[in-house]
């Protein structure tokens, strides 16, 4: 893999075991390059790694070709652990990294501004040593833990993580918490370095849920999961109010919005992809494509697999600690 970004661009994501040419100076190095392997160019999205990969069949690397949709794409699609860069104004810039857990098929994310090196996490697990060796391996200053929801279906983190971090614990107004925390309402935000966290109260898988939105992307936690929504009836859930944060919060966002779901994979009987866009669920989602607000109520008390027989005492333990 030929990383044809710039030093500045290389910064903070690349690839392991990767080589670095900046585009500008391949042609000068080209002669360096390795004929007996094949040569995968790559950039943040895609169109300077085409041109370096033309440049190079030029130079007679006939099999060299360009990793298509860049480190990005790579992030989204094969390796969803890879943090994933978005631009800002000079210096500034936001990092967004998915940590999966394969055996509860759950979805946590740290989010940075790798300037002012202050991060949040949402959705911790119970596992917190990956996410302490990261914050000290980047010396990060967490600035908040956030929970979109209590969590019915495995025991969250924030709790040990605080105590480690001292990060103050973020939960929606209407969660029964028993835990220190700060409340977060409709309209509110979570600064950290240049970046802001924005609050919308999503009701329905729980009464307690928030979705968390920073630039384009939204991170839904249970409300909207790719291909269908968190069930509603573990805990204070509601179908009804399920229906109206989809339709009258969630789609009204525009389709280009990513969507960050907090679970993946067969665990949760959902396909193995850890990342959709708000296009994309509403042409496909099968739950937003009920034709109206009583059929989506059938289709949500309908059919469910039984309720798991420990989820009340994880619920507990949840809001205790
Ligand atoms: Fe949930």
């Amino acid at each position: 893999m030929l990383d044809v970004r710039s030093d500045a661009e290389r910064r903070w994501v690349h690839l392991p075991d990767d080589r670095h040419v900046p585009i500008h100076l391949l042609p000068r190095e080209a002669t360096a390059l390795p004929h007996d392997r094949p040569i995968v160019t790559y950039d943040h999205f895609g169109p300077d790694a085409r041109r370096a990969a033309e440049l190079l069949r030029s130079r007679g690397f006939d099999s060299a070709a360009a990793l298509e949709g860049g480190i990005d794409e790579y992030a989204r699609i094969v390796d969803p652990s890879l943090p994933r860069y978005r631009e800002g104004e000079g210096e500034r810039g936001l990092l967004l990294q998915q940590l999966p857990r394969p055996d509860t098929g759950c979805l946590a994310y740290f989010l940075g501004d790798p300037v002012a090196r202050e991060a949040v996490l949402i959705d911790p697990g119970v596992d917190t040593d990956p996410y302490l060796e990261a914050l000290r391996g980047g010396a990060w200053h967490l600035a908040a833990i956030v929970e979109t929801h209590t969590h019915a279906d495995h025991l969250a983190g924030h709790s040990s993580l605080h105590l480690a971090t001292d990060a103050p614990i973020y939960v929606s107004r209407r969660s029964p918490a028993q835990y220190p925390h700060r409340t977060l309402s409709e309209g509110e935000a979570i600064d950290f370095g240049s970046e802001e966290l924005r609050i919308l109260e999503t009701p329905g898988h729980t009464l307690d849920h928030l979705t968390l939105r920073v630039r384009d992307s939204a991170f839904v936690g249970d409300t909207l999961l790719i291909g269908t929504c968190g069930r509603t009836d573990l805990g204070d859930g509601s179908p009804e109010m399920l229906w109206d944060s989809l339709t009258g919060k969630l789609m009204r966002l525009p389709d280009e919005v990513e969507v960050y779901p907090a679970h993946f994979g067969p665990c949760h009987s959902l396909p193995a992809r850890y990342v959709s866009t708000i296009g994309f669920e509403r042409a496909t989602n099968e739950a937003l494509n009920q034709p109206s607000r009583e059929a989506f109520v059938r289709y949500m008390t309908e059919g469910w697999p039984p309720k798991p027989t420990d989820f009340e005492q994880i619920v507990r333990a949840n809001l205790e600690g």
